[in-house]
């Protein structure tokens, strides 16, 4: 069977070495899937509806959805193989947006940890669409009936509650029967989770206020190297193993990235590396980071010389959604009882 494969990023400043590993290079990977019948139908969207729940500029906001679109394409995805498109060109995923707003309980909402995270001390002023985000995601994955969703671990428990979602509809309005097939997450690789170079603790984010926290798509040779020989370690030798790599989490997060970009297991680096001083690791990835990074880096900055290409990309992109989308934005206004 067809895999319908979805997932988005939002256009909230840069994209960094996160969402490459946790996510981007997998959507890269799942387009070559599958042969003749079955293979992957891929759907890679820029979420500027997502982008909007928190403070933003609307000046920048078509330009930062290009830049991710262009990062989508420098990193390996293939207009020809995968549709790309921005969420607010097809209206059917704010239009189910409501419909699950509307029928979600807000109990559900209550658990999401991401919200408590990004609101903070300050829930009062956060914006109702930050609470509600994790609603919109549900919609985005099922205006499509996608199956399987390639995400960073960040995501999981926002995509459980798609599943919610999608089987709650399927029970209250279908008698059970599948009408949304309940998403899988595809969350794999070596860094599914990269943290912060400044903070073993915290994941990397494109919102921590220190930029040495996290290597950027856009960054030169000499920032990547920077940033990695300033790389918060610890006074030990590089692990060897598992167990020496117990609650190490600067060391380990080294190494997962390490492992990630040149597609080895952690185990094979820390056997490379184990032992031995820090520095030593830090300038292997520099190295290799760069080597892997900078063709991207280049790629990107020439796509966004030539935004018309990017447009006409999208153009298409968006067309192909909207086919897709509209049929199920239908038959769900119909199942509910709407004057379809
Ligand atoms: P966003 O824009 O924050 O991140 C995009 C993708 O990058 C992954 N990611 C990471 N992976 C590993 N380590 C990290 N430090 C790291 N930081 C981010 C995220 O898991 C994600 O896969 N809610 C989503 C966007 C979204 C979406 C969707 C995703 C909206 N609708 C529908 C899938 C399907 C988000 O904010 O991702």
């Amino acid at each position: 069977m067809t895999k319908r494969i979805l997932s988005c990023m939002q256009p909230t400043n840069r994209l960094h070495l996160g969402n490459y590993l946790g996510a981007l290079r997998n959507w890269v990977k799942l387009q070559d899937e599958g042969q003749g019948d079955s293979k992957n139908e891929c759907l890679y969207g820029v979420v500027d509806l997502h982008a909007i729940t928190v403070k933003y500029d609307p000046v920048q906001l078509k330009q930062a959805t290009r830049e991710i679109a262009a990062a989508y394409i420098a990193a390996g995805v293939d207009p020809k193989k995968s549709h790309i498109f921005v969420q607010s060109a097809v209206s059917a995923h704010a239009q189910l947006n409501w419909l699950f707003t509307a029928t979600t309980p807000l109990g559900w909402l209550n658990r999401m940890t991401q919200f408590k995270e990004k609101a903070g001390k300050k829930k009062d002023q956060a914006s109702l669409g930050l609470y509600a985000y994790p609603v919109l995601m549900a919609a985005d994955i099922l205006t499509y009936k996608a199956t399987h969703v390639p995400v960073g671990d960040d995501q999981k428990q926002h995509l459980e509650l798609a599943r919610d979602i999608a089987n709650s509809f399927n029970v209250h309005f279908c008698d059970g029967e599948e009408f949304f097939p309940l998403p899988e997450p595809v969350i794999t690789g070596p860094a599914t989770r990269v943290m912060s170079l400044r903070d073993g603790t915290q994941k990397m984010s494109k919102s921590a206020e220190s930029d040495m926290s996290r290597i950027n798509l856009t960054d030169d040779a000499d920032t990547i190297a920077q940033k990695i020989r300033k790389a918060k370690t610890d006074a030990h030798s590089v692990p060897a193993n598992e167990k020496e790599g117990e609650g190490r989490a600067e060391a380990m997060n080294l190494i997962g990235i390490y492992a990630a970009l040149n597609d080895q297991s952690q185990e094979a680096v820390m056997a490379e590396f184990g032992g031995k001083q820090f520095s030593e690791l830090k300038n292997a990835l520099s190295d290799l980071a760069v080597a892997k990074l900078s063709p991207i880096t280049s790629r990107m900055s020439e796509l966004m010389a030539d935004t018309a290409e990017i447009d006409k990309i999208l153009a298409a992109g968006n067309e192909k959604a909207n086919e897709l989308a509209q049929p199920i934005y239908q038959d769900t206004l119909d199942i509910m009882g709407f004057w379809a």
